[in-house]
């Protein structure tokens, strides 16, 4: 049986066939409409979240399957103390497939270890988002018609932002991809992604504190939002948050092919004004975590749809 916990736990060529699965799906979505029929998916998020349970929801139901969960800790056993092996352990038999949002890093790990159903990692912590991962690799792949040789800004929280180190860690194997870093430098990467994935990879990246000494480089820019959640002391979060605001005319500096991507929600970092260009893609990323979704689900369940 097979989980999805970090985004290497797929080979190359397995994101490939995923990715190949999800365009089908994408273009022929009434032959997978009842693939999933009689089956269950179990959505566990101990943190807040809309688009990526929903989009997990979404994606059961356009399979045929039915879906049931929680949606906060407090609503769940954990308000009483009950412990993540246990849980899944009760959830193995009412589901066949599920979703782990958890605040602690290694949640879904621990979880799949006790688990006799696939599990699914959807965001622990500050650590790794492998669905949001797939999500924009889709997005990047539909977009540009390619996942090597790219240029791609990761701007804003890449300390504490989960998407962006799931999202290194993915990108670092296809040729030719270089990294430029934009945060303040309390948000900078860490060091487990600069030194054991980025260097050790021999990637070329460097890390820059001006959007505007950037975006001209770029074929993708991928903002994020900074983590409050993830903050120690309201203070530094209130000094930090606004550090980078991409508007219509920080776009002007910007290639005409570049693509802004965002795993939403935004908060401030990207205007509205942007919204309109049609190089802001986050809201069609949001679409293609859906076909993703429902490919990743098909892989781990095993299910075949012939033509
Ligand atoms: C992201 C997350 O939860 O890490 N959201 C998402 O799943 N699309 C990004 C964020 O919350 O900033």
């Amino acid at each position: 049986m097979r989980h999805l916990i970090s985004p290497l736990d797929f080979t190359v060529q397995e994101l490939d066939e995923l990715l190949n699965l999800a365009t089908d799906i994408e273009f022929h979505p009434d032959k997978y409409k009842n693939a999933c029929n009689g089956k269950k998916l179990a959505t566990l998020f101990y943190e807040p979240s809309t688009r990526t349970r929903l989009s997990f929801e979404s994606a059961m139901l356009s399979l045929g399957g039915n879906v049931l969960g929680f949606s906060s800790a407090d609503s769940s056993s954990a308000a009483k103390g009950e412990s993540v092996s246990d849980t899944i352990r009760m959830i193995s038999c009412y589901a066949d497939i599920c979703a782990m949002r958890h605040p602690k890093e290694g949640a879904p790990l621990v979880a799949s270890t006790k688990s006799s159903i696939p599990v699914i990692n959807a965001g622990d912590g500050g650590h790794q988002h492998p669905t949001q991962t797939l999500t924009d690799l889709m997005t990047i792949r539909s977009l540009k018609g390619r996942l090597d040789d790219l240029v791609i800004g990761l701007c804003g929280d890449l300390k504490f932002g989960r998407t962006v180190h799931s999202l290194i860690n993915a990108l670092v194997r296809y040729k030719g991809i270089k990294f430029v870093l934009i945060s303040p430098k309390e948000l900078r990467i860490p060091d487990y992604i600069r030194q054991d994935v980025l260097v050790k990879n021999n990637i070329e990246f460097r890390e820059v504190e001006r959007l505007e000494d950037a975006i001209a480089d770029l074929d993708i820019l991928y903002m994020t939002r900074v983590q409050r959640e993830r903050f120690f002391n309201e203070e530094d979060y209130i000094r930090l948050k606004d550090s980078y605001i991409l508007n219509a005319e920080k776009m002007t500096l910007a290639n005409k092919d570049m693509l802004v991507l965002h795993p939403l929600p935004r908060v401030n970092e990207i205007s509205v004004d942007v919204d309109d260009d049609e190089r802001a893609v986050y809201f069609k990323q949001v679409q293609y975590g859906v076909y993703v979704r429902m490919a990743l689900i098909l892989t781990l369940l095993e299910i075949n749809v012939t033509d």
